[in-house]
């Protein structure tokens, strides 16, 4: 099974979970377009929000209702992709660049549903690089201070974020202790957000590859 067929079918498994009646939101990335093109083919009524500008224009496509965050107090559910997934279910997002909106729509549901191939697992976070958004008045101060927090560099990306900011990726090495860096990057001034997502807010990993179908829960974890 190649990557990109692991990719639809975790992203179509995805939207089985999702009935009449949902609120949902919708996450950023190839995975996930799989998710959202298999909700528009069910034609049901749910009412969405989208994670990013690319998430939006693919979902008013396809036929979902999208309402801004605000317009909701909380998500049924949300279905997202993944950089990278520990065995903790600690995550890297933040690839795409949609990590802000990404983490706010995840925040707002009790049922966060990961959707990745299984080149996404991994032993500990950290090859991938951690995706950061930092505000565009001060990014070398910003580079600097995560610098300290041990990245050994911080390299921008070109362009901005659909939030106007600026998107950078950190080299830390391998993650020890995510929740210790997901607390210390958010007390930087400037950072706007970060690609690391903790186990704690994931409900299950639905996960396809040559080893077939795989859901991965806090209690069924390896
Ligand atoms: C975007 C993300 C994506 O979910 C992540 O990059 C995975 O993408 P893909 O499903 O294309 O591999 O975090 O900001």
């Amino acid at each position: 099974m190649s990557a990109d067929a692991a990719k639809r079918a975790a992203g179509r498994r995805a939207a089985e979970l999702v009935s009449d009646g949902m609120t949902v939101g919708l996450g950023t990335g190839t995975t996930v377009a799989h998710t959202i093109i298999a909700l528009g083919e069910r034609a049901l009524d749910i009412t969405c929000v989208a994670t990013s500008h690319a998430t939006e224009q693919l979902a008013t496509q396809v036929g979902l209702r999208l309402v801004a965050p605000d317009e909701v107090e909380s998500l049924d559910i949300a279905v997202d992709g993944a950089d990278e997934v520990d065995s903790e279910l600690n995550l890297t997002k933040g690839g795409g660049g949609a990590l802000m909106r990404e983490k706010i729509v995840a925040s707002l549901t009790e049922r966060f549903v990961v959707v990745a191939d299984d080149s996404k697992l991994v032993g500990r976070l950290g090859d991938f690089g951690t995706p950061i958004e930092l505000m565009p008045f001060a990014p070398r101060t910003v580079a600097r201070a995560i610098e300290r927090l041990g990245a050994r560099e911080v390299l921008l990306r070109e362009g901005p974020s659909d939030n106007g900011n600026l998107l950078a990726d950190a080299r830390f090495g391998t993650i020890e202790d995510p929740a210790a860096l997901s607390a210390a990057l958010d007390a930087v001034p400037g950072l706007a957000g970060h690609g690391i997502f903790l186990g704690s807010m994931v409900e299950r990993v639905l996960v396809d590859g040559p080893g077939g179908a795989r859901t991965i829960t806090a209690a069924s974890r390896s």
